[in-house]
C-alpha cells in the first residue's frame, strides 16, 4: 500500500518514519514535507490545504492511506473530499473537527455533556464582552477567539486591563480575521498540564499513552507561548485512577456526545487537561496528533501505525489487539532558530546531523527544513525535534541532550529543562540522572 502524510512539521515526520515501518507499507509520499520527510519517504511538491491537488495526487497515485497532520486541512474540509472521491483517509471530518475549530462549539459540548471544564462565557460583540470584563471583581481570566489562529490565540490575564487588551486586539482590531468574531472569556484553572491524546473510529476508543508538551518559550516555564518547545511520554503526572477518570468523564462522553449530534468522530481526539484540585477539567480539544508529543508517542508505540490507522478509517478499531509500547519513557527536544517565537532568520545550514543520529535509541525528526543544494537548511521557527529514548526519564534527557549537543547552526537554540517535570513524580533509583 501507497500512503500520503498530508503536512511538513516535526509530527509529519514522526508519522512519515512510523508509517515508513510498516509491513503494510510500499511507499510514503509527504505533501509538502520537509528535509527529514525527504528522506524517511518522498516529498511531493503540494500544500496542505490544496484539497482539490492533494486529492488529484492521492488517485493519480492510487494511494491507500492518507494521515492528515494539521488541523487547517481537516477543518477546511479535506476528510469530506477525500472519502467522496472514495479515497481512504484517517481523520474527522469538517463537522467533526469543529471541536477544535471553533472553541465555542467545543465548549457547548463539554457543558451539554456535563464535561468537566472551565466556567465560561461567550461574546459576539466586544462592547458586551469589555462590560463583562469591567464588572467583575479583579481575576485571572482567560480570553479565547473561538476559531484557529495558529496557537495564538488565546491570552491568560492576570488581571482586566490584560483582558480588555485582548478583546482589543481579537475583536476591534481583528488579528486574528474571522476567527475572532466570537471569544469565549473563562475562569483561569490552576494546575499542571497533561495532553490525553486517544485514538476512535467513532465507536471504540484507544487511549494512547500519555505526554506533556513544554508551551513557554524559555527554561521553567518563562516567556511568550510557542507551538510546544519539547514533550516527553508517559506523563507520571497520570496516575492509572487519574487515567480512568479522563476516559470515563471526558474521552468516552465526547465520542457519544458528538455521534449524537451527527458528527460522528474519527481519528485522534486530543483533550489538553488541567488536573486540577476538583480533578481533571478540559482546557481545549485538538483533533489532531499533537506536535510535538507525536515525536516522544510514536517512538515509543510498537504497534503497526498503518494497521491501526487503516482500522480507524474503515471503522474497525474494535478487531484490534491492545496498543504494544515501548516501556521506556521517550524525550523530545525542540531545537529552534533565532527570534522564535516571533519573528526569526531561514535558510541557515544545519550541521551534524549525521553524528546525532548515530547515538543509540536517538531520532532527529525535522520540523522547520528543507533541502537547499542537497543540504538540510532552517525553514521555520521550530527547526528540529531530537528524540531519544531511554531506562528512565533522566536517561532519556540525557540522551537527546547529547544528540541537541552533536547539531549547530547560527542562532541554534532550546530548552534545557524538558522533562524535568517528571522528575518529581520519580523518587527511588529508578529515577535517575
Ligand atoms: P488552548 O489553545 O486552548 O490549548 O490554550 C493554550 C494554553 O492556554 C493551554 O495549554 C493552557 O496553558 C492555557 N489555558 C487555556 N485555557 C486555560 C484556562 N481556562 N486556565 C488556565 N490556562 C488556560
Ligand atoms: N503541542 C500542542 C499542539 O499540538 O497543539
Amino acid at each position: 500500500m501507497k500512503v500520503l502524510v498530508v503536512g511538513q512539521g516535526g509530527r509529519e515526520h514522526a508519522l512519515v518514519w512510523k508509517l515508513s515501518q510498516s509491513p503494510m507499507v510500499e511507499k510514503v509520499f509527504c505533501a509538502p514535507g520537509n528535509a527529514g520527510t525527504a528522506v524517511d519517504g518522498e516529498n511531493v511538491d503540494i500544500g496542505a490545504t490544496n484539497i482539490d491537488g492533494l486529492v488529484k495526487f492521492a488517485k493519480a497515485e492510487k494511494i491507500g492511506l492518507t494521515v492528515v497532520g494539521p488541523e487547517a486541512a481537516l477543518v477546511a474540509g479535506i476528510v469530506d473530499a477525500f472519502e467522496a472521491a472514495g479515497l481512504r483517509i484517517f481523520g474527522p471530518s469538517r463537522l467533526a473537527a469543529e471541536l477544535e475549530g471553533s472553541k465555542v462549539f467545543a465548549k457547548d459540548v463539554l457543558r451539554q455533556s456535563t464535561i468537566p471544564t472551565a466556567e465560561a462565557q461567550v461574546f459576539s460583540d466586544a462592547e458586551a464582552a469589555e462590560a463583562y470584563i469591567a464588572d467583575r471583581e479583579e481575576v485571572a481570566l482567560v480570553v479565547k477567539a473561538d476559531g484557529l489562529a495558529a496557537g495564538k490565540g488565546v491570552t491568560v490575564c492576570a488581571n482586566k486591563s490584560v483582558a480588555l487588551d485582548a478583546i482589543r486586539r481579537i475583536m476591534r482590531q481583528k488579528e486574528f480575521g474571522d476567527a475572532g468574531k466570537r471569544v469565549i472569556i473563562e475562569e483561569k484553572l490552576d494546575g499542571e498540564e497533561a495532553s490525553i491524546l486517544a485514538l476512535t473510529d467513532g465507536s471504540t476508543i484507544v487511549p494512547l499513552e500519555t505526554a506533556q508538551d513544554h508551551k513557554a518559550a524559555f527554561d521553567e516555564d518563562r516567556g511568550p507561548n510557542t507551538g510546544g518547545m519539547g514533550a516527553y511520554s508517559p506523563a507520571p503526572l497520570i496516575t492509572p485512577a487519574l487515567m480512568d477518570q479522563i476516559i470515563g468523564q471526558i474521552l468516552v462522553p465526547t465520542v457519544h456526545a458528538m455521534k449524537k449530534r451527527g458528527r460522528p468522530f474519527k481519528g485522534v481526539l486530543y483533550a489538553g487537561v488541567m488536573i486540577t484540585h476538583q480533578g481533571p477539567k478540559v482546557l481545549e480539544f485538538n483533533t489532531r496528533f499533537g506536535d510535538p508529543e507525536a515525536q516522544p508517542l510514536l517512538m515509543r508505540l510498537k504497534t503497526d501505525l498503518a494497521q491501526l490507522l487503516v482500522a480507524i478509517a474503515d471503522g474497525s478499531l474494535d478487531a484490534l489487539p491492545p496498543l504494544e509500547w515501548d516501556p521506556r519513557p521517550a524525550v523530545c527536544v525542540v531545537m529552534a532558530s533565532a527570534g522564535y517565537p516571533g519573528d526569526y532568520e531561514k535558510g541557515a545550514v544545519i550541521r551534524g546531523l549525521d553524528d546525532a543520529s548515530r547515538l543509540s535509541n536517538v531520532k532527529v525528526f525535522h520540523a522547520g527544513t528543507e533541502l537547499r543544494g542537497g543540504q538540510p537548511v532552517t525553514s521555520g521557527g521550530r527547526v528540529l525535534g531530537v528524540t531519544a529514548l531511554g531506562d528512565n526519564i533522566g536517561d532519556a534527557k540525557l540522551r537527546a541532550y547529547q544528540a541537541v549537543k552533536c547539531i549547530r547552526w547560527d542562532g541554534a537554540w532550546c530548552r534545557h529543562d524538558i522533562s524535568d517535570k517528571a522528575r518529581k513524580y520519580s523518587s527511588g533509583p529508578d529515577a535517575g540522572g
